[in-house]
């Protein structure tokens, strides 16, 4: 026979494979203290009177008014008196007082914005959480949709997805038809301001699930179980946001279905790059064949293309960036997200810029990341009052 022979001490057998699967769960397990933060361990940040002057673009002596005024939380002075600190609930309820005219009107409902790259590695699930975070402290309500099985987002909240996370909690029994409507999954987190519906594993047997109903049912709209799925959602929201896998997936396609905009983390790499296209060439070819050839209709209100992980001085980093300006013209954001130590020393600690930093980590590239990010929250929220405008005069 030309089978290929192999050496049968040395062969790894399905067998072993799932032993050492059940010991590197056993092993995340025991180390989860340590390496995940659980959510006993995961803290919101607090805030100095100085920073909540930042946060409301009150001044001092306004500050202190509405301190005597005590009608807006007074948050908590230290034992000498001499300091205030602001709790973020606290924060968030002075932002929302002072940020009225920024906020959602009544009658708009919430902005769904996707974060997609089928590359891996590329800042997808950073840049939602960072993105959530700083919408949170401009005094939005944000609902995380987690639609990747690895469920990195949900472990950023401090969830073992493994241990964790029942099927209940997921989006897995609206898309196999079992709810109508995701409300079920919503959880709270530590973030006030921010509820998720967290991801496992389990989430990828509907990459199955779904083109087997597909094919026995040709009526059957795979792609629109989200988009419905949210319906009752968006009144009570004022931004969804959803991480994706890496993969154009059938849940991932869901995601993009159900989103108003669309935010693709890039880094200048050629390979980044190159991978980017094929995306958007795949997204083509998928929505003509599932859309547009059967005579319906999707639009957009943006799509951002965000360069990621820019390193100060890389030459062949500049010439792709000319290659992403010339394919991407005005969809790239005026911003670039630093490649910092930061953000790769903080997320072993699971954090991004807005969480409270561990003791001592690097000041000036922390705060280059941070006023990038700070700087990409703002255009967004540029870009969600413009849709909320848009839906009102509709
Ligand atoms: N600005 C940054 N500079 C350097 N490293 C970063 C930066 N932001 C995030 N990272 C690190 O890059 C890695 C990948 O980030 P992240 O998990 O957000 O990517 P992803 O696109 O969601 O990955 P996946 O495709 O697996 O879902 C992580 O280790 C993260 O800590
Ligand atoms: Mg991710």
């Amino acid at each position: 026979m030309d089978t290929l022979v192999i050496d049968a001490a040395a062969a790894i057998t399905l067998e072993d494979i799932a032993e050492q699967a059940e010991r590197a769960k056993a092993v995340v397990s025991q180390v989860r203290g340590r390496m995940l933060a659980p959510n006993a361990r995961k803290k919101p940040p607090t805030f100095s009177t100085a920073q909540l002057m930042v946060l409301t673009g009150l001044d001092k002596s306004q500050v202190d008014y509405r301190l005597r005024k005590g009608d807006l939380p007074g948050g908590t002075l230290n034992s000498t008196g001499s300091r205030r600190e602001f709790s973020l609930a606290e924060v968030r309820h002075w932002v929302r007082e002072h940020r009225r005219e920024e906020l959602r009107p009544e009658r708009a409902e919430a902005i769904t914005i996707t974060i997609g790259n089928f590359k891996g590695g590329v800042t997808k699930t950073t840049t939602a959480l960072t993105l959530a975070q700083g919408l949170s402290l401009r005094g939005h309500k944000v609902l995380m949709i987690d639609c990747d099985p690895q469920g990195s987002m949900t472990t950023l909240f401090g969830l073992l997805p493994d241990s964790d996370v029942e099927i209940e909690d997921t989006v897995l029994p609206l898309l196999t038809g079992k709810q109508a409507e995701l409300s079920y999954a919503v959880r709270p987190t530590y973030w006030d301001g921010i509820d998720l519906v967290a991801a496992a594993s389990f989430l990828f047997s509907a990459e199955f699930f779904l083109p087997a109903r597909q094919s026995r049912e040709p009526n059957f709209e795979f792609w629109n179980l989200l988009h419905y799925g949210i319906d009752t959602l968006r009144p009570q929201y004022d931004v969804i946001i959803i991480d994706t896998p890496p993969a154009l997936s059938y849940v991932t396609i869901n995601a993009l279905m159900a989103s108003d905009g669309i935010i693709m983390p890039l880094p200048p790499s050629a390979l980044d790059f190159a991978s980017s296209a094929q995306f958007w060439d795949l997204f083509s070819d998928l929505t003509t064949q599932l859309i547009t050839d059967r005579g319906g209709k999707k639009e957009f209100a943006f799509i951002d293309v965000l360069l990621a992980k820019v390193e100060a001085k890389d030459h062949a980093g500049m010439m792709v960036r000319e290659w992403i300006a010339a394919a991407y013209t005005d969809k790239v954001l005026p911003v670039e997200i630093p490649k910092t130590m930061a953000a790769n020393a903080s997320s072993a600690e699971f954090g991004t810029v807005y969480d409270p930093s561990p003791e001592g980590s690097g000041a000036r590239t922390v705060k280059r990341a941070y006023e990038a990010y700070d700087r990409f929250v703002e255009l967004i929220e540029d870009q969600t009052q413009t849709f909320w405008r848009r839906q009102m005069e509709a």
